[in-house]
C-alpha cells in the first residue's frame, strides 16, 4: 500500500487532518472477482484505519446505462455487496452519488480547468468510445472530470483503485493541480493505493476482468454459477497433454490460488510435475472461492430482501457527508467568485 505519510506534507489548512479515503464503483449488478481482488479488499483494509467514503457512482453509469429500473436495482445490489464484502456502515460512509448532487457542481468547475486535448487522450475514453461506437455521448468524454470531482468534493488523499483506473487518478492530479495553480491550494493531490492484484484477469487469461468483456466469475453468484464460469477459464496455454509439465506463472487460475488458501506453493508444484491437471486445479479454485463467499453471498440474500433497511443505511450515508460537500463546495465558490 502507498505510505499515507507521503500525502501529508503539502497539505493546505483546509484539509482534514488524518488523510482521507474514498473509492468509487460503477453499479454493474454483483461484483466480480476483480473488483473484490483488484479493489474492494483495500477498501475493507482501509476503513479498519482510515475515515473511508465509498460511493456507488450512479451518475457515472448514466454513460452506459439507459434503463432507470436496471439502474435503481443494480445501484440497491452493488450497495449490498459491499457490505456484504465486509464494509461496515458503522465504521465508513457508504452512499449513492446521485444523493449527493453538489459533486456535478464541482464537476463543471473542473471542467472549466480541463484542457479538451487532456479527456481526449485518456486511454478509457477511447476504449469506450469503441465499444460504444453508436453512444458516443459527451458524458464519456468527461467521465474522468466527474471522477475528480468525486475524490476533490471529500478532499480524499488516498484511492483504493484496482490498476486500468490509473489514468483516471492521472487525471484527476492533473485537474486539482490546475485548479490549485488557478484559485490557490484547495484540495489534496490524491495517491492511488494498489492490492496485491490490481489486475485480475479475466476467465479468458488475457484481458482484464471485466463485466463489458464478459470475462468474469462473479462472488456472490449461486454456486453453479461460479463453477461454470471458473471451469471456463483459460490455463496454461502450452500445457496440451495431461502429462504435459504446467507453469504455473503463467497460469490465471494458478495465480488466483494464490488469493484462496496458503497452500498455492503445493498446488504449483503438483501442476509443475503434472502430479495434476488443469480441471483438478479449476475444480479446487471453484470450491474454495464458492467456500470463502459463502458467508458474504448469505448476507447480501438479507440485505437484498429488505431494501428499506438499505435505504435507510444509504440515506445515513448521503446525510454523513452534507456538511463535508457543503463546506467544500462553499469555499470554492468563494475562491472563484461565484456567489
Ligand atoms: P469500476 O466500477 O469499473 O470498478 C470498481 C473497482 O474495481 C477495480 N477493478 C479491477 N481491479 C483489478 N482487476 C480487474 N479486472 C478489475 N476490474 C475492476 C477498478 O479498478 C475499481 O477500483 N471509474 C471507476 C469508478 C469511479 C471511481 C471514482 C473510482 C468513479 N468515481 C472515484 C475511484 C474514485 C470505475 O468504473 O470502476
Amino acid at each position: 500500500m502507498t505510505d499515507a505519510a507521503a500525502t501529508t506534507a503539502t497539505r493546505p489548512s483546509s484539509l482534514p487532518v488524518k488523510p482521507r479515503i474514498y473509492s468509487g464503483i460503477q453499479p454493474t449488478g454483483r461484483p466480480h472477482l476483480g473488483n473484490d481482488l483488484g479493489a474492494i479488499r483495500n477498501y475493507v483494509a482501509l476503513s479498519q484505519t482510515y475515515e473511508a467514503i465509498y460511493c456507488v457512482v450512479d451518475y457515472h453509469a448514466l454513460t452506459h446505462v439507459h434503463d432507470p429500473e436496471l439502474l435503481r436495482r443494480q445501484t440497491l445490489e452493488m450497495a449490498a455487496a459491499l457490505i456484504a464484502l465486509g464494509l461496515d456502515p458503522e465504521r465508513c460512509t457508504i452512499f449513492v452519488q446521485s444523493d449527493r448532487p453538489e459533486v456535478t457542481e464541482l464537476c463543471w468547475v473542473f471542467n472549466t480547468v480541463t484542457p479538451v486535448g487532456w479527456l481526449q487522450r485518456t486511454p478509457t475514453y477511447k476504449e469506450k468510445r469503441a465499444n460504444q461506437p453508436d453512444d458516443v455521448n459527451h458524458g464519456l468524454l468527461t467521465y474522468p472530470v466527474l471522477q475528480a470531482a468525486d475524490i476533490a468534493l471529500p478532499k480524499a488523499s488516498l484511492v483504493p483503485i484496482g490498476r486500468d483506473q490509473a489514468p483516471h487518478l492521472e487525471l484527476t492530479r492533473e485537474i486539482v493541480r490546475a485548479f490549485n495553480a488557478r484559485y490557490g491550494e484547495t484540495f489534496p493531490e490524491p495517491q492511488a493505493v494498489y492490492t496485491e492484484s490490481p489486475t485480475v484477469l479475466g476467465t479468458d487469461g488475457v484481458k482484464k476482468m471485466s463485466k463489458s468483456i464478459g470475462n468474469t466469475i462473479e462472488v456472490l453468484g449461486e454456486p453453479e454459477v461460479i463453477r461454470k464460469q471458473v471451469m471456463s477459464m483459460v490455463t496454461d496455454t502450452q500445457r496440451i497433454m495431461r502429462a504435459d509439465p504446467g507453469r504455473p506463472e503463467v497460469c490465471n487460475v494458478c495465480r488466483m490460488h494464490r488469493f484462496f488458501g496458503d497452500d498455492y506453493e503445493e498446488i504449483w508444484a503438483g501442476e509443475r510435475t503434472a502430479r495434476t491437471g488443469c480441471v483438478d486445479t479449476k475444480k479446487l479454485l471453484a470450491e474454495r472461492i464458492i467456500a470463502h463467499y459463502a458467508p458474504a453471498r448469505e448476507t447480501y440474500r438479507e440485505l437484498i430482501a429488505d431494501p428499506i433497511k438499505l435505504r435507510r443505511i444509504l440515506d445515513e450515508g448521503a446525510e454523513r457527508i452534507r456538511p463535508i460537500a457543503q463546506e467544500t463546495m462553499a469555499e470554492v465558490r468563494e475562491r472563484m467568485g461565484l456567489r
